[in-house]
């Protein structure tokens, strides 16, 4: 491997130092809390939930049994990942924005055969190092380049991508946590990140009946509701909470106008939680709005692809019409 921990450092030296990224990140979400919590109705934004407990605590939900869409795209990267690299052609720097685990991508890796260089964008750099020894392991010629950074923000790619085509990969319809407008705009941001004769791989869950949809959002282990409810176990623990998590429940609701998963934190009870020592009172029944998880039919995403900067290559779907994987080409 070419890279390893010490150049994740190198990455760091040249953004702020990690105190200063940890000061940044404290009053990010102290204010989004806050506001948040103020607002009506009461929402709080998404990339909360993913703090060490929250991250290893999706990870759980990736393996549940009624979750299928980690394991429906895994298994479409298996099926279908030597038609991808046939299609989207060698040589191309892979660029993955919000890597995570980095799991699936071994997949597409292998697939694609030698890569010059694999990029993941990633916010979390204790998630970033795990990945980067895992593949380490398994890929070990492979040239990886970190980069930690909000990938809804990223303006420029190391200069190892320079002069070299690109291919993007957007897995686990991470896509439908963003709005119809975010993901427009998600999507014209990496037309020109990866410039004019990119491709991109993109992960996106499709329509179905809501008697799929609500299990896989509310299992019956309750590892989504303590996911949730780990947004209001965060807050005690770096906020000076007082929430009492028992006073709460997990709600996964199915939007059919919207197309969109609902989830929510609803109060059991008229009740009072302090943070940082302002007074917030929930009436029984009053919600916390924590994410949305958009669904698209094929032809839905091939859509919104083409008034973002993209051409529908060719979309794979299982036959159980769960998951769906595109392949764009920039134009
Ligand atoms: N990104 C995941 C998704 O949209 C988020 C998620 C899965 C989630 N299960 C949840 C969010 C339960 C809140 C509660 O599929």
């Amino acid at each position: 491997m070419a890279s390893d921990a010490s150049s994740l450092l190198a990455e760091h030296r040249h953004g702020p130092s990690p105190s200063a990224r940890r000061a940044a990140a404290r009053a990010d979400f102290v204010e989004a809390v806050l506001k948040g919590l103020w607002r009506r109705p009461r929402s709080i934004p998404c990339r909360f939930l993913y703090d060490a407990r929250g991250s290893e605590l999706f990870e759980a939900i990736t393996r549940l049994e009624e979750y299928y869409p980690t394991r429906v795209e895994t298994a479409l990267l298996k099926a279908y990942g030597a038609d991808i690299a046939r299609l989207a052609g060698a040589d191309r720097v892979l660029v993955e924005f919000g890597s995570g685990s980095s799991r699936k991508t071994s997949l597409l890796i292998e697939a694609l055969g030698n890569i010059p260089a694999y990029i993941p964008i990633e916010i979390a750099p204790e998630c970033l190092r795990e990945a980067m020894a895992w593949l380490g392991v398994r890929h070990e010629d492979l040239t990886i380049v970190p980069l930690i950074a909000d990938f809804t923000k990223t303006r420029a790619l190391p200069p190892i991508a320079q002069g070299r085509r690109r291919l993007g990969f957007f897995s686990g319809s991470t896509i439908g946590n963003l709005s119809h407008d975010e993901a427009r705009a998600f999507l014209v941001n990496a037309a020109h990140l990866l410039g004019g004769d990119a491709m991109f791989l993109v992960g996106v869950d499709l329509k179905k009946p809501a008697s799929i949809l609500v299990p896989a959002y509310d299992d019956a282990e309750g590892v989504s509701a303590a996911f949730n409810l780990n947004l209001l176990a965060r807050i005690n623990r770096e906020l000076d909470g007082t929430f009492d998590l028992s006073a709460f429940a997990h709600e996964a609701i199915w939007n059919e106008t919207a197309g969109r998963m609902e989830m929510y934190l609803k109060s059991l009870a008229d009740q009072t939680a302090l943070v940082l020592g302002r007074r917030f009172p929930f009436a029984k029944g009053e919600r916390i709005h924590t994410e949305n998880s958009h669904k698209y039919s094929v032809a839905e995403f091939q859509a919104l692809a083409r008034i973002s900067g993209w051409q529908p290559v060719h979309a794979w779907t299982d036959a159980e019409q769960l998951f769906s994987l595109h392949l764009l080409r920039a134009g």
